[in-house]
This record gives structure tokens, C-alpha cells and sequence, in this order.
């Protein structure tokens, strides 16, 4: 991969470039790494449209040599210095295909469309924003910007600051890890889902109800070392390529009863794992099973296809097709804001990945 990187060069002395990256929410989860961020099973997610980051990066060359980076960090405007160790953690880890680091001074400045105390995580979207900015230093005319093969080494370089941020980057759905039934997928970047998609699945929504906002309990660095010495952890990662073929089948079909039974069972086995490791973690609340039981009261009065998926925390993601947006929120606004924290939600959908701000 380090070919793709050849020869990258900054290509002025100073400047700005500012990247809006989506969130994204994983369908088959990748829960489990190895070494330099290579994960340890493959993972697809729908990338989101309304819940993203913003990120300006100010960039100047240093007048001295030095062997330490020169990084300012603003959320919302406001100085983060405690941000500063993750992102010189990312810089350690890209600096190999962006030799040019310790040579700029950098002003970083970052906004999240979602609130900061919502529970929702930031940093697929920062990461995958901030390498986007980064990478842009190298173009030599924005054109590139736009192309497949710059897309590919962002997804790279973002994957190096989190994991799933190198899913942030393009759209409506992408795919991360080596697996079988995708020729083209790699351990090392995400790709455009490459086959057919039902257009049941176009604009599917995804309500994101935050039954929680305070921080995770266990951090995703923390998490995916659980999985090293799991007793399950074998059988996880060979049952997450077989989703990852079942989901292409279901994908192409749109086989709606499949998908809701394929996803669920996919946020549960995330959570089953962290319940059954040692140390092991309870990081759904009372409210979050309430609300898995009214979806799947509702799916069985109804017959509308929704259903529920999670990430490392309380909050709950709800899944469904754009033609039953109007049942699907109203029964949430009815039987489901009371769970959250403050009546709490965002409504969203999915999204065709970064954009570049001029
Ligand atoms: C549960 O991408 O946050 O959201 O690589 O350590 O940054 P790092 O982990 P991270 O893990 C995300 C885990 C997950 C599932 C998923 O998004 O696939």
C-alpha cells in the first residue's frame, strides 16, 4: 500500500482545506483488531447523511526543524487540548505516507452536526474529515479531490486515526475487511459496496434515539482488546463473513423480513460479546430494552419492517424503508421519545459521504 503513497508531496508552503465526513452506522460490525488497525473480521455499514463533522485545517510550514508535531485543536471554537493525544497518536501512525508532518504547523478546528453530550461517536467522522484535509494538501489540482483513487488513500489514512472511520468517507453503503464474497475488499481501506442494491434500500432512514448521553463505559480501544482472548471470539469473527454474504443476497433481494432479522441479530452478538468477556461490560440500559421490545411489539402488530441496531453504548439506531417513514416516526414520537434521555433523537438517512468545503 505504501506504493499508492509514493511520492506524496505537499504542494504549497501554506493554506486551508476544510472536509465535511459522515457518521456511519454498522450493519455487520467490525469488533475485534489487529495490529496497525487491520480488523479482525469485515464489516458493512450505511453511511449517514445529516450526522457528520466539520473540519478546517490551517496549515503553515515551520520556520525550524522539529521533532514533535505543532498541533492547535478547536471543537466548536473552543481550544481541546486533551483532543491533541489522538491526533498525534494518528499522525504517528500516517506520518509513513504523509513524510510532511513534522514539518507545518497546524490549526485543526472541528464542528459535529450532533450534539457533543449525545452519546454518538465522533471520532469515525473526525478522523475520516481530518485525513480528508490532510490528503488534500497533496493534490496538485482539486480535480483529484473527486476521484476514486483519492477516496481510497483517505479511507486509508482515516482507518489509521479509527477503525470504522475509514467508512466515512464515500456512500450510500460501504463495505471494510477482506472477506470472500467480495473480490474487491481489503483489510486496509473501505470500498463503495460494489453490487446490486434493492431500491427498497434507497433512502432508508435511521432514527437515532439517545436513551443515553453521558460517555461510553468502555472505550472502543478497551472493547476491541476484549476480543483477543475471547473464548467466542473465532466463532464471531467466522460468523461475521457469513453475514457479510447472507446481507448480499438480502441487499439484492430486498428481503426486508431477513434484513431486520440479520441486523438485530448482529447488534446483539456485539453486545453478547462484551457481556460474556473478561472483564466483561452491561452497556445497554433498562430503557434500551424497552424500546427493543416496543419495536418488536410494533413490527408484529404492524408488519412494517422496522427494526433496531447499536453501537457500543445505549442508544438505539432504528432501520427503516423510506415508504414507512410516517408510521415509523409517529410511533416513535408516541410509544418511544418518553425512553430517551431529554426526549432526545435524530432523525437521519442515508448519505453519500464526504464532501469538500470551500
Ligand atoms: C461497535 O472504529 O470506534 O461501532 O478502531 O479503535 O477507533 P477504533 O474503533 P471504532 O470501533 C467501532 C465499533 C463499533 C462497530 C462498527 O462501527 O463497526
Amino acid at each position: 500500500m505504501i506504493e499508492l503513497f509514493k511520492d506524496l508531496k505537499t504542494t504549497s508552503d501554506q493554506g486551508i482545506t476544510s472536509w465535511e465526513a459522515p457518521s456511519n452506522i454498522a450493519l455487520v460490525k467490525y469488533w475485534g483488531k489487529f495490529k496497525d488497525q487491520i480488523p479482525a473480521n469485515p464489516s458493512l455499514s450505511f453511511t449517514l447523511s445529516n450526522c457528520h463533522s466539520k473540519t478546517t485545517l490551517n496549515y503553515r510550514l515551520r520556520s525550524e526543524f522539529s521533532d514533535d508535531y505543532s498541533i492547535d485543536f478547536y471543537l466548536d471554537d473552543e481550544p481541546k487540548e486533551d483532543f491533541i493525544p489522538k491526533i498525534k497518536t494518528f499522525f504517528d501512525r500516517i506520518e509513513a505516507y504523509l513524510p510532511f508532518l513534522k514539518s507545518y504547523d497546524f490549526e485543526i478546528r472541528s464542528t459535529n452536526s450532533f450534539p457533543h453530550s449525545s452519546g454518538i461517536a465522533s471520532s469515525a467522522s473526525g478522523m475520516a474529515a481530518l485525513a480528508l484535509c490532510l490528503l488534500e494538501m497533496t493534490v496538485k489540482s482539486i480535480e483529484e479531490t473527486n476521484s476514486e483513487d483519492f477516496y481510497q488513500k483517505a479511507s486509508f489514512l482515516a482507518r489509521l486515526g479509527s477503525g470504522s472511520g475509514c467508512r466515512s468517507i464515500e456512500g450510500p453503503l460501504v463495505q471494510w475487511g477482506s472477506t470472500p464474497s467480495i473480490s474487491n475488499s481489503s483489510d486496509l481501506f473501505g470500498i463503495p459496496y460494489p453490487t446490486d442494491i434493492h431500491p427498497v434500500f434507497e433512502n432508508y432512514q435511521d432514527c437515532i434515539l439517545i436513551v443515553h448521553k453521558g460517555s461510553k463505559a468502555v472505550s472502543s480501544t478497551v472493547g476491541h482488546q476484549l476480543m483477543e482472548n475471547h473464548p467466542f471470539a473465532k466463532q464471531r469473527f467466522a460468523q461475521a463473513h457469513q453475514h457479510i454474504e447472507k446481507l448480499i443476497s438480502i441487499l439484492q433481494s430486498g428481503d426486508l423480513i431477513a434484513f431486520v432479522e440479520l441486523v438485530e441479530l448482529e447488534a446483539l452478538t456485539l453486545h453478547a460479546m462484551m457481556l460474556t468477556s473478561n472483564p466483561n461490560f452491561i452497556l445497554m440500559k433498562p430503557n434500551t430494552l424497552a424500546i427493543i421490545e416496543k419495536v418488536r411489539e410494533f413490527r408484529a402488530h404492524t408488519g412494517i419492517p422496522i427494526c433496531f441496531t447499536l453501537d457500543a453504548g445505549a442508544n438505539v439506531h432504528l432501520l427503516y424503508p423510506h415508504k414507512d417513514a410516517i408510521a415509523s416516526f409517529d410511533f416513535i414520537l408516541k410509544d418511544l421519545v418518553a425512553y430517551c434521555e431529554n426526549q432526545q433523537y435524530i432523525c437521519d438517512q442515508l448519505g453519500m459521504g464526504a464532501k469538500r468545503l470551500s
